[in-house]
């Protein structure tokens, strides 16, 4: 099938703005939007510019808007989004090129929540144990892949306030909710801090 790749592409070094651009391309209905991207740029404008790297969904560095939804390319099947295919980068971070954008504001509110254990208790003999139920109270938020695809999706998070968004408040359950970590109370603070 021919598919109409329509992607925003923008240089900071010639480009006064983003602009699209559109790309005929055959592709299978079976191929990820990021097999088109990597035809694009292999065959036709090595210049694209976009971030990969596992194509499985798995490192969380693809994360783009495709027809308006923010989305893994590497997730997503031609035969899921028609012949007619728009790839945009992420809202609410700068565009650094085309689909590229500077990740650092959102890695910011990741940091500010602290996304680490804490434990200043001296250390047992042997590990610290925890039981399969202390264990299961956390296990969906060590899930996230820190894609910035649900942030990025967050008009709260465009509003450039304090607000850390979805992904940092994932990662604040992931530490607070386990047995071992002892930064529960100073987390939330800093979450309710930064709720405006
Ligand atoms: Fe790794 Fe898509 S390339 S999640």
């Amino acid at each position: 099938m021919e598919v109409t790749l329509r992607i925003l592409r923008y240089n900071p070094e010639t480009d006064q703005k983003p602009h699209y651009e559109n790309y005929q391309i055959e592709a299978e209905p079976n191929d990820q939007v990021l097999d088109l991207l990597n035809r694009v740029k292999w065959h036709t404008d090595g210049t694209l510019s976009y971030r990969k790297s596992c194509a499985h969904g798995v490192c969380g560095s693809d994360a783009v808007r495709i027809n308006g939804v923010n989305r893994l390319a590497c997730k997503i099947l031609v035969k899921d989004v028609g012949s007619k295919i728009t790839v945009e980068p992420i809202l609410g971070l700068p565009i650094k090129k085309d689909l590229i954008v500077d990740m650092e504001p959102f890695f910011e509110h990741y940091r500010s929540v602290m996304p680490y254990l804490v434990n200043d208790e001296p250390a047992p003999a042997e590990e610290r144990y925890q039981t399969i139920e202390q264990r299961a109270r956390f296990d969906d938020t060590t899930k996230c892949i820190l894609c910035a695809a649900c942030t990025t999706s967050c008009p709260s998070f465009w509003a450039k306030g304090q607000y850390v968004g979805p992904a940092a408040m994932v990662q604040a359950h992931r530490f607070s909710f386990d047995s071992r970590d002892r930064a529960g109370a100073e987390r939330l603070k800093i979450l309710n801090d930064r709720m405006g």
